[in-house]
């Protein structure tokens, strides 16, 4: 990480990105292989992310989401899901109940919850705004063992809170995260280990310092994560922070918070970013709530429906696509992406 930030700091951008295509390009092929040798011994080798819902009862606007606006809203059944469960998490080693949306709109989460811990995957989790979770929700969190719930809140205040996102539910979150602390210490667990993620930028990131500070007992790990532009041409009313401004206030996070402070990650505008320098690896899959299945990104979705089939049936039928795309040869990939 250290190399990478240098690198970045005195190299210029031809050359850095030019470089990092090589690594990932190289990178590549031993991580690919690796990961065939886990599936053909029948280990546990993919990291999935389902989304259960595509709606959201906040509207952060910062949130890439809103780029989405005229789409439909899907809704996975907990029958749909049960035949998702059988299908697909004896092969995974991490599962994520959410990725783009809020998992919380769909009322069978506590359901989800308790199916996906009949299958021992080693590790659960999932990130949402915190404002409905319910009772029930908590419970299954606590009693199934959920590892970790990540939190996503970004203003110590009220005001600030719901500039960002149109609804005043700060004071909701922390009475749900009070409670989910209460029921924790009365079945004596310490899991989930709840996360903030803080998506940082110029107008909130001194906020951050106070939330910390007020709520320390709320919470066990931090995550400061740097806004990400949304997409290109797009009007964001929340300003990105240089570099310096960042770390300053990454430096006095840790002087409060220490080891919890856990990810600090500064990102670059990648709006204009050379074209295929993706280091996603081919692991990532995602499962959108009518069942189809994404991998790596959004542009590749894999021939099957995880409804109906079983993802080792799905592999071998796509079996054309993971080859170009550990190579990095798909159309997207050399023509279109900017990450
Ligand atoms: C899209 S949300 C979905 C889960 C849930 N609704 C939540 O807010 O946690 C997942 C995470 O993406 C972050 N996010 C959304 N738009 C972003 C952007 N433009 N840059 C960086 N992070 C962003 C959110 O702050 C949140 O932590
Ligand atoms: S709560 Fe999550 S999904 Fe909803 S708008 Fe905010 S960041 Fe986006």
């Amino acid at each position: 990480m250290l190399i990478k930030q240098f690198a970045r700091k005195v190299l210029p951008d031809s050359t850095y990105h030019a470089l990092s295509r090589v690594k990932n390009g190289l990178l590549s092929v031993p991580e690919h292989y690796k990961l065939m040798e886990r599936r053909k011994k029948g280990e546990r080798y993919l990291s999935v992310r389902i989304d259960t819902v595509s709606a959201c009862n906040h509207r952060c606007q910062y949130c890439y989401t809103l780029d989405l606006t005229g789409h439909r809203t899907q809704l996975m059944s907990l029958a749909d899901f049960e035949k998702t469960a059988q299908n697909l998490f004896p092969y995974a080693h991490s599962l994520a109940l959410s990725c783009a949306w809020e998992p919380t709109m769909n009322k069978h989460l506590a359901d989800f919850i308790r199916v996906a811990a009949r299958y021992k995957v080693p590790y659960i989790h999932f990130v949402s705004n915190g404002a409905i979770l319910t009772d029930e929700m908590m419970e299954a969190m606590v009693t199934c063992g959920v590892d970790r719930m990540a939190v996503s809140i970004d203003a110590a205040t009220p005001e600030l809170y719901k500039k960002i996102r149109e609804v005043n539910d700060l004071d909701r979150v922390l009475k749900n995260l009070r409670k989910l602390k209460a029921l924790k210490d009365e079945h004596g667990v310490s899991k989930p280990v709840v996360n903030i993620n803080w998506t940082a930028f110029e107008e909130n990131a001194d906020e951050a310092e106070i939330f910390v500070r007020e709520n320390d007992e709320l919470f066990d790990t931090f995550w400061f994560w740097h806004l990400l532009p949304r997409m290109r041409n797009t009007v964001n009313p929340f300003h990105r922070m240089e570099r310096g401004r960042f770390f300053a206030v990454v430096k006095r996070l840790r002087a409060i918070l220490g080891d919890r402070l856990t990810s600090t990650e500064f990102n670059e505008d990648r709006s204009n970013k050379p074209y295929g320098t993706c280091n996603r690896s081919l692991e990532n899959i995602r499962v959108d709530p009518v069942g189809t299945i994404e991998v790596t990104c959004s542009k590749h979705v894999l021939d099957g429906n995880i409804f109906t089939e079983d993802f080792a049936d799905i592999y071998v039928r796509n079996e054309n696509l993971f080859e170009t795309l550990y190579k990095k040869q798909t159309d997207f990939c050399q023509n279109d992406c900017d990450r």
